[in-house]
């Protein structure tokens, strides 16, 4: 990519913008370049694929489906990967590998290295895409029947990955490939969630306490369609979507606050632009931007979205506007807008709960670790 846009891009990283909510100093503050990159690129403009992954995923998949017959898929993704072959980076050639914390650290490295370097993407960044593959994965969750989850990864697989709610999610899984490639004796649902991990702490969010054990399951297992929310509707739903995982009210407002990152793309949910003006560092922008701005219904022909009064380039969804409405949603807008450190205490503590839905792990709590950021 052209040198400029990675140096506006290594600018934006090195200067969080997290007080940057007045609108002088947010013009500034701006990462325009970025933005605007946005608005030249082709990729915004693509249709998705319309596989639930990229190929070598879906045959992989199909693989996988085809052993899980032999009850060969019992033995769950690290395991199977071992039996893949014993040649990979990272694996020490012996068929009891055990991956260590130093193997996961090397995953790691391999994922923030690739962040750095692909950087021709949206706002300069795949990490809010990997953070919502990792969400998207574990955010099926149903805790009558215990289905979904981020065990699993069956995103992989069309009935799952060309779910309304998944549309541009490919992105993240073909970016990470090549990771698995490298890397073939971790399952995709531990690599997503470590990728998604990975993301937070590359974008300046708090520590996560990432714990392996996930297993990949076959297609049978892909959760049905309308378990993830849609930004178009209210509290009711929010309540319904996010109590049928376990989390409480105040969860759902903590998890909300990574819509500080990314952005909605017209070819992927219908709604368009960024929630912030630093898409690609976590701050607690999101809560400070939802009380201190005028927000007003956009004029457009897309969905119903919000627009800032001020600088008429942010949105918030239906959903977003719901946490300032809501009676007991908007006390806890109001603290993480004050206070950003108790904002990154609680979303690295419901983020791990998150990552962790579904999982019969057979670690207790003591196997999570921090992986190490980067400098
Ligand atoms: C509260 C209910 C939620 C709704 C209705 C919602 C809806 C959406 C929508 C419509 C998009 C735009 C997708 C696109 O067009 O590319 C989006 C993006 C995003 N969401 Fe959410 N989301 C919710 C919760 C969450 C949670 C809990 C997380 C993570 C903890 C999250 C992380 C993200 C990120 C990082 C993006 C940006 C992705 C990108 O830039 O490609 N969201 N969300």
């Amino acid at each position: 990519m052209a040198a400029t846009a990675k140096m506006a891009t290594r600018a934006l990283r090195a200067t969080p913008m997290a007080s940057t909510i007045r609108p002088a100093a947010r013009r500034v503050a701006v990462p325009r370049q970025a933005f605007q990159r946005q608005a030249r690129r082709g990729y915004a403009s693509e249709a998705p694929k319309p596989s639930g992954g990229s190929n070598t995923a879906l045959i992989g998949g199909l693989a996988a489906v085809a052993f899980a017959g032999l009850g060969y898929y019992t033995l769950g993704g690290n395991a199977e990967s071992l039996k893949q072959g014993s040649a990979a980076q990272g694996q020490k050639g012996s068929a009891t590998f055990s991956p260590s914390k130093e193997d996961y650290q090397k995953v790691y490295d391999f994922i923030a290295k690739k962040l750095v370097d692909e950087d021709d993407y949206d706002d300069g960044s795949y990490g809010p895409v990997l953070l919502r593959l990792g969400w998207h994965a574990s955010g099926t969750y149903d805790k009558e029947t215990g289905t979904g989850g981020s065990n699993g990864a069956t995103m992989r697989f069309p009935p799952e990955g060309d779910h309304g709610a998944n549309a541009g999610l490919v992105a993240a899984r073909d970016f990470l490939e090549p990771v698995k490639q490298a890397f073939p004796w971790i399952s995709y649902s531990d690599l997503w969630t470590l990728a998604a991990s990975c993301a937070i702490q590359e974008m300046g969010g708090p520590d996560i306490h990432w714990r392996p054990g996930r297993q990949d399951r076959d297609v049978s297992y892909c959760t049905p369609d309308g378990r993830l929310p849609d930004g178009s509707k209210g509290n009711d739903h929010l309540r319904a979507i996010f109590h049928r995982m376990g989390f409480n009210d105040q969860d759902i407002v903590t998890l909300s606050g990574a819509h500080a990152l990314g952005r909605c793309h017209t070819d992927r949910s219908g709604f368009e632009g960024p929630w912030t003006f630093s898409p690609i560092t976590l701050t607690n922008d999101y809560y400070k931007l939802l009380l201190s701005e005028k927000w007003s219904h956009r004029k457009w022909a897309g969905p119903v979205q919000f627009q800032d009064n001020g600088s008429k380039t942010l949105m918030m969804l239906p959903t977003d506007m719901a946490l300032v409405k809501d009676k007991a949603f908007r006390p806890v807008v109001e603290r993480y807008a004050k206070d950003q450190d108790e904002f990154f205490t609680d979303f690295s503590r419901v983020i791990t709960t998150l990552f962790e839905l579904g999982v019969p792990f057979t670690t207790g709590e003591d196997a999570r670790m921090v992986l190490k950021r980067t400098e």
